[in-house]
Parts: structure tokens; C-alpha cells; sequence
């Protein structure tokens, strides 16, 4: 089959790919070299950070397969991938724990001042007394959206001894009682936020969840709580999340994996605040999940191609 990759996937993966396949690498090319890449394409696999648009779908005429190497689907015109009748995969499963374990990273990282104390100890300060963290043991833990992502994060924090809590788009008495017995507890959004000592996002970002934290929301949460985007940066407001910590209102610090502008050269407009992390959008950066998604996505382009020739070969108007 003839691949395009787009975005960088693991590295054994793209030697599996090139092992069977006429494969194309162009991680981070430009708009116009994508276009010109994809004429002849049949298979796309692509990541965050390359816009798969209507115009650039034009483009490609062959294309058959599109493999989304993780999970969001924001950056998608998912409606002309369907009425193309082109085959969407996803692989949203290995990423999850990557993704969990860094909000923890982040929340301790928030917690704890781990950034704070390093640049201080670095500049020569030894702050040991004024580095005064929390435990997030005993903390109630928010957890915004429990799809396979937040369900983790939730597990995970039920075994670091928090309380629980999140909320889903479409609570219903049967996924309240599923969570109840696992000890997570069902609220709305703006119980969530109000109860929340330590909160984090994990919402695809749509039409729905754009903007779903903005100032109102910001104001619901405890003074003196720790915030964790972790999903989408269209997610939050940041000019509002920057008046919050700005304020020393709600919350008291947050760490933002993702951001409303994304890419080398681009800076947050939070980056100047004392009390944020920011981190390149690194969730499901670890090499363990990495190998995962692209033994994954080897396998979903073997199969594919196994199944077109099956289609090729089989009589007229039958298809297998
Ligand atoms: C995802 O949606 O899977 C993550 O944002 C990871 C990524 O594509 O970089």
C-alpha cells in the first residue's frame, strides 16, 4: 500500500510499515509539501499537529485508510472522511495510562512546587522551608469527563487514597451505579469543580466541551485547588484560567499539557505565572505506549490491505 506519515510514530513501527509497504515519512511538512505528498496516497497516519481538512483530503484522491495513531479526533473533518467512504482506526487505548500517569505527575509536580524548588535550588536558594507542599492522599480528586482516559485517572486515584468524584456528558442510574461500585462517584460538572481539591480534563474537544471551563466555571472551583488540562487546549478558556491564577482566586496553580496554540515558536500566555507547568502536549509520549500504538497501527494497515485484495480478487459485486 502506498502510507503517508504524517506525524511521528514509533520508530520500529515505521520499519514494520517500510518492510511491506511504499512508505512516505513527513513529520511537521509544510501545508503545501502534505498536499502535493498525499496525490498518490492510500493510507494516511497522522497524529495531533497536522490539520486533516476537506482541502487536503481534496488532494488525495487514492486515499482509503486514514489510521489516527492515538485518540482525538479534533484535528479531523471527520465529516468528509465519511462521506468519502473512507476507513477511520483509531488507537485510543495505549495512550490512557501514559495520559493518567502524567496528570499525576503534573498534580504532584503543582502540589509539591517541584518546578518552583528546582529553579530555586538551581539559582542557589535552598528553600526547604519555604517549599511547604500537600498530599494528595485524604484530597477529593475531580476528575471531568471518565471516558477511558479519566477512568484511569480515577482508578489511579483511588489507589493514591483520594476521594473520587467526576461527571460524564450522559449520566445515567446505570453508569452511576457502575462508578459507585468502583467507589467513583457521579456528579455534575459544577459539583465536580465545587468539590474538587485536585481537578482534570479529560473531554474530546467539540462543539460541546469548547469552552467548557471558562471564567464562571473557574470561580465554582475551591480556592486554593489544583487544575490539570490534559485534553484539548480548546478546552479552557486561557485568558480567563490567566485572570483566575492571576487573582489568587480559584484554583491556586495548573499544569496544561495541551493549549489553544500548539507548535514550535508558540509561547501560552500563561507561560510568565509562577504558580503554572506547562508541558508540549507529552500525555501519551512514553515509549511503552508509542510501541503499542504502532504495533496497532502496522497490524490496522496489514489488515486493511489483506481485506482490499480480498475484495479485489472475490467475483464481481461480492465483497469479504
Ligand atoms: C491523542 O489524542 O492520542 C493524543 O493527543 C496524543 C497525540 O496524538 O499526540
Amino acid at each position: 500500500m502506498k502510507v503517508l506519515v504524517a506525524s511521528k510514530i514509533d520508530g520500529e513501527a515505521v520499519e514494520e510499515l517500510r518492510a511491506a509497504h511504499d512508505v512516505v515519512v513527513a513529520v511537521g511538512a509544510p501545508r503545501d509539501e502534505l498536499e502535493r505528498l498525499l496525490a498518490d496516497r492510500e493510507v494516511l497516519v497522522f497524529r495531533s499537529g497536522v490539520d486533516i481538512d476537506e482541502r487536503l483530503l481534496d488532494r488525495a484522491p487514492q486515499l482509503r485508510l486514514i489510521v489516527r495513531a492515538g485518540s482525538g479526533l479534533d484535528n479531523l473533518d471527520l465529516a468528509t472522511v465519511t462521506s468519502r467512504g473512507i476507513v477511520l482506526h483509531r488507537v485510543p487505548g495505549p495512550g490512557a495510562r501514559a495520559v493518567a500517569e502524567l496528570t499525576f505527575a503534573l498534580f504532584l509536580g503543582l502540589a509539591r512546587q517541584v518546578l518552583v524548588a528546582d529553579r530555586l535550588l538551581r539559582a542557589g536558594h535552598w528553600a526547604k522551608s519555604d517549599i511547604v507542599g500537600w498530599n494528595l492522599g485524604g484530597k477529593t480528586l475531580g476528575v471531568v469527563g471518565l471516558g477511558s482516559i479519566g477512568t484511569t485517572v480515577a482508578r489511579l486515584g483511588l489507589g493514591w487514597g483520594m476521594r473520587v468524584i467526576g461527571c460524564v456528558e450522559h449520566p445515567d442510574p446505570e453508569r452511576k451505579a457502575r462508578f459507585a461500585a468502583e467507589g467513583i462517584e457521579l456528579m455534575s460538572l459544577p459539583e465536580v469543580l465545587a468539590m474538587g481539591d485536585f481537578v482534570s480534563l479529560h473531554v474530546p474537544l467539540d462543539d460541546e466541551t469548547r469552552g467548557l471551563i471558562g471564567r464562571e466555571q473557574l470561580e465554582l472551583m475551591r480556592p486554593g485547588s489544583f487544575l490539570v488540562n490534559i485534553a484539548r487546549g480548546g478546552v479552557v478558556d486561557e485568558q480567563a484560567l490567566l485572570e483566575a491564577l492571576r487573582s489568587d482566586g480559584a484554583p491556586a496553580a495548573a499544569a496544561l499539557d495541551v493549549h489553544v496554540a500548539e507548535g514550535e515558536g508558540r509561547i501560552s500566555p500563561l507561560a510568565d505565572l509562577p504558580n503554572v507547568i506547562l508541558t508540549p502536549h507529552i500525555g501519551a509520549v512514553t515509549v511503552d505506549a508509542q510501541r503499542q500504538i504502532g504495533v496497532e497501527v502496522v497490524r490496522i494497515v496489514a489488515e486493511h490491505e489483506r481485506s482490499a485484495s480480498a475484495a479485489t480478487m472475490a467475483p464481481t459485486g461480492v465483497r469479504e
